[in-house]
Order: C-alpha cells, then structure tokens, then sequence
C-alpha cells in the first residue's frame, strides 16, 4: 500500500511538471499538468487532476475509466512538458512529433517512456467546477476565461517505477 509520506512526495514531484496521458480508442495524447492532489478516499489512495473542458484530452477523457500520468525528474524533459502544455492534440499529433516512446502497462492507458515514475490511474468520480461554489478570487484568478476544470478522481491502482 502506498504510504502517506511517500504520496506527498510523488505529489510534490508531479506539481513541479507532469504528463497526462488519455486514450480513446485509437486517439492518444499527451498533455503538461502541474496542479493536483493525493490523498486518501473512499478506502483507496487517489490522485484528483483538473482538466479544462477546453482541452483535447477532455475530450478523450470524458467517457473513459483509466488514464495515466507520466512524472518525470524534477529538470528533466522540459521541452517536452512545454510542447505537450502550449499545444493541442487537436491541431498536431504531440506523441509524432516529440517522437514519445509509449509503453503498455497493466492498464489499457500507456505511459511515456523517460519519466522516472507511472500512476495508472482508475476514474472514479468527475465533477464539473460550479462557480457559484467557487471562491470569488480563484475565480478571478485561475479562470478569467471561465473555462472551468472538471475534476478527476481516480483511484491509483499501479505505480510503475
Ligand atoms: C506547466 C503547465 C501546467 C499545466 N497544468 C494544467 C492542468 O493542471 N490542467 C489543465 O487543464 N491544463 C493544464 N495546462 C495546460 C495544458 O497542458 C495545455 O492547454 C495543453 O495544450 C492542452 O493539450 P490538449 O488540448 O492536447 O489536451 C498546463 C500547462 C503547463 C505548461
């Protein structure tokens, strides 16, 4: 079982720069998070990732049960993070043109070969971000263009290290 302390630290490593990888049928792609949390829910350890309704990996996400997310060492892989959080799986084919090296784990969402770790992730609950529950300043502050987050929670069934 994962231990408290050691999901802090996974935690910290992953809000430094992380890649999240969804699948949808044959469509997969790879997207920069750097917010998240971990804890403890519903007898499980789970990793909660918002993702904008906005993005193309909504899009894929939105119906499917797994996805991945792909930590790397805290410096490394920045031209990486930086193309696959400036642009679109809808504009241009990220894994093509990074040439991304996608490896098959236990679930049926790869993980990206040179990061140093792997959470495989189970989808469990999502819910949209109402605004009228939203602090007013978060609101101003993270979400001018009121493209709100929904946010996943998932149950980590596998870290591959
Ligand atoms: C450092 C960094 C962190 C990011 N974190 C998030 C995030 O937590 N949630 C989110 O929806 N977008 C986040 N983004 C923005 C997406 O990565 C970016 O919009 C990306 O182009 C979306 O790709 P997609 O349309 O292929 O899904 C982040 C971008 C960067 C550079």
């Amino acid at each position: 079982m994962l231990a408290l302390e050691q999901s802090r630290a996974y935690l910290e490593q992953l809000t430094n720069g992380s890649f999240l990888i969804s699948k949808n049928g044959e469509r997969t792609n790879v997207m920069t998070i750097g917010w998240g949390s971990m804890g403890y829910l519903w007898n499980r350890f789970v990793v909660m990732v918002p993702v904008r309704t906005t993005r193309y990996s909504y899009e894929l996400l939105k119906d499917e049960h797994f996805f991945t997310i792909s930590v790397p060492k805290k410096g490394q892989m920045s031209r990486e993070l930086n193309y696959c959080g400036t642009k679109s799986g809808r504009d241009v084919d990220k894994i093509k043109d990074l040439a991304l090296e996608m490896e098959e784990g236990s679930i049926p969402v790869p993980h990206l070969r040179g990061a140093q770790f792997h959470l495989e992730c189970k989808i469990l609950y999502k819910e949209e971000i109402n605004p009228e529950k939203l602090n007013g300043l978060i609101d101003l502050e993270c979400y001018p263009q009121k493209d709100y987050s929904v946010l996943f929670y998932a149950e980590i069934v596998n870290i591959i290290e």
